[in-house]
């Protein structure tokens, strides 16, 4: 593996590990471009936007558009876009999570998204997420928390209980995928404390966290912020996986690590913007959504009105500005792809099968399902002939359904041309997934290809 493979692998192994939720993922990408100069933007704010500069501006603070305008960029010109995912299927902590059974503390759990469930058993987790606290002043502060602990598991029945395990595992998602996170022998509860004063005498529209939530959990959230237990008002906590990411396999080919899908195209894309020059008259974009996992209607998801508000701005402008600029750019909707699984191998098209490590893979389906068409197809081609990165092609069978992802839905909410592409993994939304570690620079490259070309490529390609 020469050096920059390893290092591009090495670096989304680390970015995977220190993103455990889309908070963090975003607040990673958006400290490396400011590091880079990038200038922070404010959605509330009057934007004055100049040519030759570099913004990024995030919306729920999960959700994150960063940008790099030409020197002689003018109102409608072309934008170079790579469109990606901040969120991943998993457990999220109920609003009400307290629970116990037989001595053991329990957390309640929600899921998000369409988990691979059996593979959350007898793992170690971890929690994540947002915290608000009520700081000394009154005002209410988001912390991001991550607790690099093993504090949780959802533990199998063991086999002699049930010897019909092996044939076909089956558990009740409300009753039976519930995690352990103690005893309660050994626990906190707030009557024991007489430092914990809750004002329980005053309306309170909500019960206070303390009384939804188990003690010792919110202590060791309040340890990790150095903050009261009494400070913290709200949080989206989620679970996580303890193993730190990482390369795998006998020559390091492989990359085992939970988010692959889609942290693998927010980094790659990332990378990308950082190492790349607009053309002169053109701009570069990544768009970085949460709730792609839920169907992407939410304030700050894909469906949302961020991209299209962003793009106003930057049209700036009404005479039409915004529509040429839309019909001038393209998008390519980044979102990891399924590698052929050698012991499946049935579940695949005898065809347009793609293989881990061989690059990434664009996404056809006739029923638009993916927005990919030939007029996109030409553009990505030659730009990864010039970044010199090899491209494979995936159709589902006919015979089984097709997931879909955030092109469809930009490319007719925007009218953007766009192309549907993806690292190739397997084991998609399993909590530990198998990626390729030499796919990783190959899908950073190929963006900076599109970021360095698109202009220049789409000059040559006729359509109306
Ligand atoms: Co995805």
């Amino acid at each position: 593996m020469d050096l920059k493979t390893r290092t591009k692998a090495e670096g989304l192994v680390d970015f995977i590990t220190t993103s455990p939720t889309p908070y963090h993922a975003v607040a990673n990408v958006k400290l490396k471009l400011t590091q880079d100069g990038f200038v922070v933007l404010k959605e509330k704010d009057q934007w004055v936007l100049q040519p030759g500069q570099k913004y990024v501006v995030t919306r729920n603070a999960s959700s994150l558009i960063a940008f790099k305008i030409g020197k002689k960029f003018e109102k409608g010109g072309p934008v170079a876009i790579v469109g990606a995912h901040t969120d991943s299927p998993g457990l999220r902590i109920k609003p009400i999570s307290k629970k116990t059974a037989e001595g053991f503390i329990q957390v309640g759990v929600e899921q998000y998204g369409g988990l691979i469930a059996h593979s959350w058993f007898d793992r170690d987790l971890s929690v994540a997420g947002r915290v608000y606290v009520k700081e000394n002043s009154g005002k209410y502060v988001p912390h991001l928390v991550h607790l690099r602990k093993p504090l949780m598991r959802i533990p199998t029945l063991a086999i002699h209980l049930d010897r019909e395990v092996n044939k076909k595992f089956e558990f009740n998602k409300e009753t039976e995928l519930v995690p352990i996170a103690g005893q309660e022998k050994y626990g906190h509860s707030c009557a024991d404390d007489p430092n914990l004063q809750l004002s329980s005498s005053e309306f309170e529209a909500v019960k206070h966290v303390v009384e939804r939530h188990n003690e010792s959990l919110l202590r060791l959230i309040a340890e990790e912020l150095k903050v009261e237990v009494e400070q913290i008002e709200d949080f989206e906590l989620l679970l996580c996986d303890y193993q730190d990411a990482t390369l795998g396999g006998m020559h390091d080919e492989f990359i085992f690590a939970p988010r692959q899908d889609n942290l693998t195209s927010c980094y790659a894309s990332t990378e990308a913007l950082l190492a790349s020059e607009p053309a002169e008259n053109g701009a570069l974009m990544i768009s970085l959504f949460d709730h792609e996992e839920i169907g992407s209607l939410s304030a700050q998801g894909a469906d949302s009105s961020f991209l299209p508000d962003v793009l106003a701005r930057l049209a700036d402008s009404d005479n039409g500005a915004m529509a040429r600029m839309c019909s001038r750019s393209f998008l390519l909707s980044s979102d990891q792809a399924h590698g052929v699984h050698p012991n499946y191998e049935r579940f695949y098209e005898k065809a347009n099968r793609p293989h881990v490590n061989a690059g990434p893979v664009i996404k056809i389906n006739a029923n638009q399902r993916y927005a990919t068409n030939s007029r996109g197809i030409v553009i990505i081609k030659t730009v990864a002939q010039r970044a010199r990165v090899p491209l494979q092609l995936f159709v589902v069978r006919n015979d089984s359904p097709c997931g879909s992802t955030i092109g469809p839905m930009l490319s007719a909410k925007l009218g953007l041309r766009t192309l549907d592409l993806g690292n190739p993994q397997l084991s998609m939304h399993s909590i530990r997934e198998t990626g390729g570690a030499h796919d990783v620079v190959r899908l950073s490259d190929l963006f900076g290809g599109f970021f360095t070309h698109y202009v220049d490529v789409d000059a040559a390609v006729e359509c109306d």
